[in-house]
């Protein structure tokens, strides 16, 4: 496979992302350089140092343990006194390598070090490679709520290897298919140059992307990129279009929540939010039913697995009370037509109007 590059530009910076499935242990050089010889801190998934660690050869390093909730205070004060000790300074470089808990806190952790240092993203789940790479955000959690503190902040260089994959459990692969589903979902309203036509290059390759092939893994991945890259140049700190990247979020986010975010993954939960975004535009006849069917059955090809049904009002409850949610109206953003989409506003009332509660 040769080397695919997609250029991001935000406001301040321009950034190439890099797709490639050359071996891991090249990995290091290769960064060094596209950059330049520096000091480093390499943050590293606890489950990837033990599967790639040798290869990947990272001497200066921070390993984080696994879960949502190691992307929290505690560790990004950890990670900054592990910096400070190694005497990481304004040249130096910190390595994010892993899934979006590891590059939203090494994120937070450069955008703050010295007031901010040089970072690099190396995302080694589905969901991080599609999605939580690119675009600057960083985030840590609170006792508040997930995502609450962080800021914008892009990294240096995004390196992507489509091999890191095939390692992943079936529970994080589907989780990043979820968002994977949700571009095809969203693909006209990403305002993109190309057409990717994802939901036929879903269709089409269904086998090959079970059997997480890495030249149409690269390829998805690519266009997914692509897509976020088109919203995210447009509107940068999420004024506007980049809402339209929430598709299946805001009732995703209330099935996590209502599980402590344990049961379900994240794009698990995000599939239930997509039929609920379905189901909602059918009452409010901003699509026909045909279309309904069409996404019932292009999802059910996926087989994940049926989420429990919740009580409306509980989970209207949960929704109004969203960091989103704007004076208690809850934005849901809907199906409007083949891969468009829209933002829309309800209050509790007309929620539970629409579901005759
Ligand atoms: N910044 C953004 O724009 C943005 C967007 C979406 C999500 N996020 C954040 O991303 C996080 C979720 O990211 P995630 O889904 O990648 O989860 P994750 O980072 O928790 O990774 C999931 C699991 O996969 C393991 N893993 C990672 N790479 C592996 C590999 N190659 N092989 C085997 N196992 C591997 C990890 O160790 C972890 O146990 C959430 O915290 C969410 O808030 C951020
Ligand atoms: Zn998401």
């Amino acid at each position: 496979m040769t080397e695919i590059i997609v250029q991001i530009n935000s406001k301040e910076t321009t950034y190439p992302i890099i797709i490639e499935n050359e071996s891991v242990s090249d990995l290091r050089e290769k960064i060094f350089q596209c950059i330049g010889q520096r000091n480093y801190l390499a943050i590293i998934s606890e489950k990837v140092e033990k599967i790639y660690g040798k290869q990947l050869n990272f001497p200066n390093k921070y390993i984080l343990k696994d879960g949502e909730n190691q992307k929290n205070f505690k560790n990004y004060q950890k990670i900054l006194n592990t910096a400070l000790k190694m005497k990481l300074d304004r040249k130096s470089v910190i390595i994010a390598i892993g899934g979006g808990v590891v590059g939203d806190l090494a994120g937070f952790v450069s955008s703050t070090y010295m007031r901010g240092i040089d970072f690099i993203q190396v995302p080694t789940t589905l969901l991080a490679c599609t999605d939580s790479s690119v675009g600057g955000k960083t985030a840590i959690n609170t006792d508040f709520g997930k995502n609450l503190v962080g800021t914008f902040y892009q990294p240096k260089a995004v390196f992507i290897n489509p091999r890191f994959i095939k390692t992943l459990d079936n529970k994080q692969f589907y989780s990043g298919m979820g968002e994977v589903i949700k571009y095809s979902f969203i693909e006209k309203s990403c305002k993109c140059h190309e057409e990717y036509n994802l939901t036929n290059f879903l269709n089409d390759n269904l086998k090959s992307i079970f059997e997480r092939d890495e030249k149409v893994l690269a390829k998805l991945i690519h266009a997914c990129i692509k897509l976020k890259k088109s919203v995210v140049e447009k509107d940068e700190k999420e004024n506007n279009l980049r809402r339209i990247l929430n598709f299946g979020h805001t009732y995703g986010h209330a099935i996590e929540k209502i599980n402590n975010y344990k049961k379900y993954s994240h794009g698990e939960a995000v599939i239930e939010g997509i039929n609920f975004a379905f189901n909602l535009a059918v009452k409010k006849n901003l699509i026909d039913k045909n279309y309904a069917f069409f996404a019932n059955d292009f999802i059910k090809k996926f087989n994940y697995r049926p989420i429990k049904k919740y009580n409306l009002k509980k989970i209207t409850e949960i929704m109004s009370l969203d960091k989103k949610a704007d004076s208690g109206k809850i934005n849901f953003v809907l199906p409007t037509n083949y891969s468009t989409v829209d933002i829309f506003e309800f209050t509790k009332e007309e929620l539970f109007s629409l579901f005759s509660l």
